[in-house]
């Protein structure tokens, strides 16, 4: 099967570009709980981008097929697995094992990472429905724990953070929305949102402290960490949690431990795999059958800026990474 590959990590990014390769692979035997799919699309995603740099937690073995997420239909089964019943349906997969990944012709999946799709699920959704849609269910819920009123989200103008605002939006809790550029803060108030900050305005930190004064948010969710997160820390109020669920900034945190210690405000970490673990099969359908819905009835929506073919991976790669907040970018074999 043909799928992209990279040799190694390269830290340097337009040397990882370079270095992507549409390469042949075998494929291996299926294991008993395992699925093979017949790939129609899958995203690049920040994560994918880590991964391929070095900056990620999961590792595989070089050379690596990437992609952590995809979509696709049904084509075999382990022996563990209903053959009839499952062939030919379309199912949304997810990966974090050091094993091939979905930017590719086939994808072998396990049958508790992947999801069967309603026959009238947006196709085009199909191949990011996996990572953003629960990610965001699964932060959400942590502001609904808390029971607060107000959301401070960082990296604003992204796919998590437009789902999150749209929980937001049906939960009737209010979001502080912060983003790093100007057009997006217009974007952003284009569609409503009162509450936005540019984190690269020179008054960001007094609009901010200002902001945070007025509104309270008990909870925070990050995706850039860094300085921006301990200065999000240092204005929050007291007993406010800050969830970091990304590393944008690829910088390490610090904070004052005083917050800590003294306000009672916390730093918690989210993964999404964990989440699943943790959220059981039954419920996690559960879950996939409500957000399915959404996505019909247009709720929810993925922002998609281009589709591409394995040929033209670099220049579509690196169109995302330069304008991240106008979409996903799919990756398809043909
Ligand atoms: N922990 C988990 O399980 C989990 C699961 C899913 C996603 N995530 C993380 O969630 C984050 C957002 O993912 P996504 O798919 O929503 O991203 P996305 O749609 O591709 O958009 C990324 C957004 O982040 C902004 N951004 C990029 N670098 C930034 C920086 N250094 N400082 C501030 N903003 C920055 C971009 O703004 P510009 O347009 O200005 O570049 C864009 O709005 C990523 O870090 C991803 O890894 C984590």
């Amino acid at each position: 099967m043909r799928a992209i590959t990279i040799d190694k990590e390269y830290g340097n990014l337009s040397e990882m570009l370079q270095n992507l390769r549409i390469t042949d692979r075998p494929l291996r035997e299926l294991k008993d709980n395992e699925i093979l799919v017949k790939m129609e699309g899958a995203p690049c995603n920040p994560s994918d981008i880590a991964f391929l740099r070095g900056m990620y937690q999961i590792k595989k073995d070089f050379p690596a097929v990437p992609g952590f997420e995809g979509s696709g239909i049904i084509i075999g089964c382990g022996k563990s697995l209903d053959q009839s019943a499952l062939t030919g349906k379309r199912i949304s997969c997810f990966i974090q094992d050091n094993d091939d990944g979905t930017w590719a012709e086939y994808f072998i999946a396990k049958a508790d990472n992947c999801l069967l799709l309603r026959d009238d699920f947006p196709k085009n959704e199909a191949p990011v429905f996996f990572i953003n849609p629960f990610t965001a269910y699964g932060l959400f819920q942590t502001a609904l724990d808390k029971g607060g009123r107000t959301i401070v989200l960082n990296a604003a103008a992204g796919q998590v953070g437009g789902f999150i605002r749209q929980f937001a939006k049906e939960a009737g809790i209010k979001v502080i929305n912060i983003v790093r550029r100007p057009q997006h803060v217009e974007k952003l108030k284009q569609e409503g949102e009162t509450l936005v900050l540019n984190m690269r305005d020179k008054n960001f930190r007094q609009d901010a402290l200002k902001m945070f004064n007025e509104y309270q948010p008990e909870t925070g969710f990050d995706a850039v960490a860094g300085e921006h997160t301990s200065f999000l820390l240092e204005i929050m109020p007291r007993y406010a949690e800050i969830v970091v669920y990304g590393g944008l900034s690829g910088n390490p945190l610090s904070v004052d431990v005083l917050k800590l210690i003294f306000e009672s405000k916390r730093i918690s970490g989210f993964n999404l795999g964990d989440w699943i673990r943790q959220t059981g099969r039954q419920k996690l359908e559960e879950i996939s059958d409500k957000l399915q819905q959404m996505f019909i009835d247009g709720i929810l929506r993925t922002r998609i800026q281009k589709t591409i073919t394995f040929d033209e991976i670099q220049q579509g790669l690196y169109q995302y990474l330069t304008k991240m907040s106008d979409g996903k970018v799919i990756i398809r074999a043909e």
